[in-house]
């Protein structure tokens, strides 16, 4: 009997840590006051896109494979079998686009260039790709649009995959010469660069969940892509900051958070789900930032070291994509450990997520442990409707200003995305875009709801 007591009481003291140590914020938004939101004179506001998702046309990166194969059961890869295609046809249609960015009165564009263009075949580089991001980048910047530029964006290459891309740590070096290569030819205009765009997604659903190509579902596998991506940032970074240029320019990571609360906040089965999936997720590329360590053992699953200690030293920004987060109720499978479960008050993004505004402010208290100027280099919302967009902008925001005043350095927002485009796995069914846009005919056309963010920028001036 007093062991049974013992064994509850040690059950609770652990329930009542982790209920302690991670709230789940939530605001009572009925009283406060969001109108008016007053930011800081040099704070930026800005849209992102990204190469494969707008240009069209990518016909030589592992994503474009990925659109053309089937699973194991022969269905697509992309929802209703989509591809990617002409997408946006932003390739040509930049300076209309430049056009829809100065009527949001943004004055920032984070965009990412396309590798498998650039070079499409090992160290061979196509000037004529080349010279069109120089037009793009010098219309950009006569049209006072400041470009920041990702040099990683999820896709790459097919000859690089073909080597093993970023399973294999020795192959950094072929990514390092193609940074080395654009940023000797850019970077006189370009001063702002994001060198790997979430290491955690990219290794995640490509190699855990196989949702993305290459479709492996490999947890060990999963954990080392996600730490060469980590080395090859750091690297990067290195290497460029040697460069040209390379002092007067501010290079940065850019990363996804994503909280994990437990669907039954007294169930230590969920909170251990929980604090698995942020270790794997969040905390790996914290702990690799902040201490220059990577220490994950999960008994069968992943085991991983890595210590470096430069690596502290290697960014000059953190570039935090946030949307929202998920709720993770233990079940016993012999495959999946747990199910996302959606709380029956929360309301529901077209994505499998909810609006949680608290989520970003949580990310930003958790990023400023870093030590680095803040960046929120995506945050946006996927609603065809257009009915939620308006509540979306102004409440994620004001969620960014709170930190703000309290005292966190974050310097500028880039809203995901300036238009519809090809969503990854979902392919156009997820419309995240400030413009709409008609895949027939090319036309784009403000939402909407998007407006509350052309007011949130005057508002803020
Ligand atoms: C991010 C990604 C973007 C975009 C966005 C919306 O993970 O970097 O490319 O797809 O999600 O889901």
């Amino acid at each position: 009997m007093i062991l049974l007591y013992f064994l509850i009481l040690i059950y609770v003291v652990i329930i009542a840590y982790f209920n302690l140590k991670y709230p789940e914020l939530r605001w009572k938004w009925d009283s406060i006051n969001d109108s008016n939101l007053k930011f800081p004179k040099n704070f930026f506001w800005g849209t992102a896109t990204a190469a494969h998702q707008v240009e069209g046309n990518c016909e030589n990166n592992n994503w474009y494979d990925w659109e053309n194969s089937v699973d194991e059961k022969g269905l697509p890869r992309i929802k209703n079998n989509q591809k990617s295609g002409i997408a946006c046809d932003h390739w040509n249609n930049y300076k209309q686009d430049t056009e829809l960015l100065k009527k949001l009165g943004v004055s920032h564009y984070r965009l990412s260039i396309e590798w498998s263009k650039i070079e499409p075949l090992q160290g061979e580089f196509d000037q004529s790709v080349l010279n069109h991001y120089s037009d793009l980048i010098s219309y950009l910047i006569k049209n006072n649009i400041t470009p920041y530029i990702t040099l990683h964006h999820f896709t790459n290459p097919c000859w690089f995959d073909k080597l093993g891309g970023f399973e294999k740590k020795s192959n950094i070096k072929y990514f390092k010469n193609f940074c080395k290569t654009v940023f000797s030819i850019y970077s006189k205009e370009v001063k702002n660069w994001c060198t790997i765009n979430e290491p955690e997604v990219f290794s995640v659903m490509g190699y855990f969940t196989g949702i993305f190509p290459p479709g492996k579902k490999n947890p060990q596998l999963a954990a080392i892509v996600h730490r060469n991506l980590l080395i090859a940032h750091t690297e990067v970074y290195q290497e460029l900051k040697k460069m040209k240029n390379g002092d007067s320019s501010s290079i940065g990571i850019v990363k996804n958070v994503m909280q994990f609360d437990p669907a039954r906040r007294w169930n230590l089965f969920d909170w251990i789900a929980c604090r698995v999936s942020d270790l794997v997720y969040n905390e790996m590329s914290f702990s690799y930032l902040k201490y220059g360590k990577i220490k994950i053992n999960i008994p069968f699953f992943i085991k991983l070291f890595y210590e470096d200690k430069q690596a502290v030293k290697a960014t000059d920004f953190f570039g935090l994509n946030y949307y929202s987060h998920i709720h993770l109720k233990f079940k016993f499978d012999k495959y999946e450990f747990f199910e996302n479960v959606y709380l029956k008050n929360d309301t529901m993004t077209d994505m499998e997520y909810t609006i949680y505004p608290e989520g970003l402010y949580r990310a930003i208290q958790r990023v400023k442990l870093i030590g680095k100027p803040i960046i929120i280099t995506e945050n946006g919302i996927a609603d065809k409707k257009d009915d939620r967009r308006k509540l979306f902008i102004r409440r994620y925001i004001y969620a960014m200003l709170r930190s703000i005043k309290e005292g966190v350095n974050v310097k500028g927002y880039f809203y995901w995305t300036l238009m519809d485009n090809f969503e990854w796995a979902e392919g156009y069914d997820m419309k995240f875009g400030l413009y709409s846009v008609d895949f027939e005919n090319q036309e784009r056309k403000l939402r909407e709801g998007s407006k509350e963010y052309i007011k949130i920028i005057n508002e803020s001036k």
